[in-house]
């Protein structure tokens, strides 16, 4: 087992990473301040891992609630938010309640928003089921729910009190998905770690056959990575780069998803698309050499990843970009790449490069 941790002063938590380890009593004692705990997670998961979890928490004497919601990205919203408040509310929960998120980005995002409105703050813990979640959203404690009219709009920042990432869970994963939390792999490569890019064009097939050490490595990599770049710009205000470099791909990702329909095309994959947007943006603007372009296309290939999104046309682009949150004062602010390990953020993109690199990477 590895244990990282996210450093943010007294709000400092470990990642456990390890095969086996969702049920493993110690791991989960030592994160829980409270004897009474709220299992929040959807009835996909709940059919697979729920029972041991909580059967798990009952033989250490804790008392436990289950909460189980719809699955898929189209519930991450109000209305499913509210079944979490309803059953807090109905068994008289108080501040000393737990949650517990058990399932990918999805569940996490909502239960962690819970857990940071619900009596104006209560404790939380990550047990992320995905490769996406392992590697991305149960750490550095962005939380919240998508409104129609963008991703992720409504939320906040609320840190989890521990991170146990159990890379067995992944065995049960569809390939789809798995292929999703590629995506944000390979954006770690690309932003900030070129050995690490390096080491996926020599594994990636490893991995797209999940392949227990290869998993077990670039969940490691991914969160020590993450963990690093949280520490350093946690609410996401460096003026330079910082936590919004994150986002490569996020911008344009974000605007497929809205415009296709939230739960159509994978945040993953919408991801993975918006990066070769990015890159070949980049090369537009001269910051990128063509021949690093195609690596990065080659190895979202590889990964099992969409290259060309549908065409939703260029209004519709921009007006969902234009709602962005790294936008500032109406303009928009990209994360570009310098090289293949290097990205910034930029305002200075003219809406002909944007459009065009749009075009290049979308269905005629
Ligand atoms: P998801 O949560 O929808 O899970 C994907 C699918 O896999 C679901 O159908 C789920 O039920 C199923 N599943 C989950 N674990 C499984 C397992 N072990 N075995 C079998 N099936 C399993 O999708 P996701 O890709 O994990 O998360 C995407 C969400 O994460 C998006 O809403 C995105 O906005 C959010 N996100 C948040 C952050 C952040 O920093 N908070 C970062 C990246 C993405
Ligand atoms: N997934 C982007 C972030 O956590 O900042």
């Amino acid at each position: 087992m590895q244990t990282l941790s996210v450093s943010l002063g007294h709000r400092s938590y470990p990642i456990q990473i390890g095969s086996g380890i969702y049920h493993d009593a110690s791991l989960l004692l030592a994160g829980l301040e409270s004897q009474r705990v709220a299992v929040v997670t959807n009835n996909t998961i709940a059919e697979i891992y729920l029972h041991r979890l909580v059967s798990t928490l009952r033989a250490s004497h804790l008392s436990v609630m289950e909460i189980i919601l719809p699955d898929g990205e189209e519930f991450k919203n109000g209305a499913t938010l509210n079944i979490i408040y309803d059953a807090l509310m109905r068994e008289r929960c108080d501040r000393s309640t737990t949650l517990i998120a058990l399932g990918g980005g999805v569940i996490g995002d909502m239960c962690g928003y819970a857990a940071a409105t619900f009596q104006r703050g209560i404790p939380f813990i990550q047990i992320p089921t995905t490769l996406l979640a392992q590697v991305d959203s149960s750490v550095g404690g962005k939380t919240g729910i998508n409104h129609p009219l963008g991703k992720n709009m409504i939320g906040a920042f609320w840190q989890p009190k521990l991170v146990i990432a159990d890379t067995d869970m992944l065995r049960t994963l569809p390939r789809r998905e798995l292929s999703a939390g590629l995506a944000e792999v390979i954006k770690y490569g690309l932003i900030r770690d070129e050995a690490f890019f390096y080491w996926l064009e020599v594994n990636m097939e490893r991995l797209t056959q999940c392949e227990s050490e290869a998993i077990a490595y670039a969940v490691e990599r991914s969160c020590r990575n993450k963990a690093e770049v949280v520490a350093a710009d946690e609410f996401e205000t460096a003026k330079d780069g910082g936590r919004a470099l994150l986002n490569l791909g996020h911008t344009f990702g974000h605007a497929i998803e809205t415009a296709l329909g939230y739960g159509t095309w994978l945040h993953g994959e919408a991801v993975g698309t918006g990066m070769l947007m990015a890159a070949r943006l980049s090369a537009r603007l001269g910051w990128l050499a063509d021949k690093d372009v195609s690596r990065i296309s080659r190895l979202l290939q590889r990964a099992g990843l969409p290259l060309k999104a549908p065409n939703i046309g260029a209004e519709k682009y921009l007006d969902l970009m234009g709602h962005d949150k790294k936008n500032i004062g109406g303009q928009l602010r990209l994360v570009l790449l310098k090289s293949i390990g290097e990205a910034m953020t930029t305002k200075d993109v003219t809406t002909t490069d944007v459009l065009a690199a749009i075009n290049d990477c979308s269905d005629d």
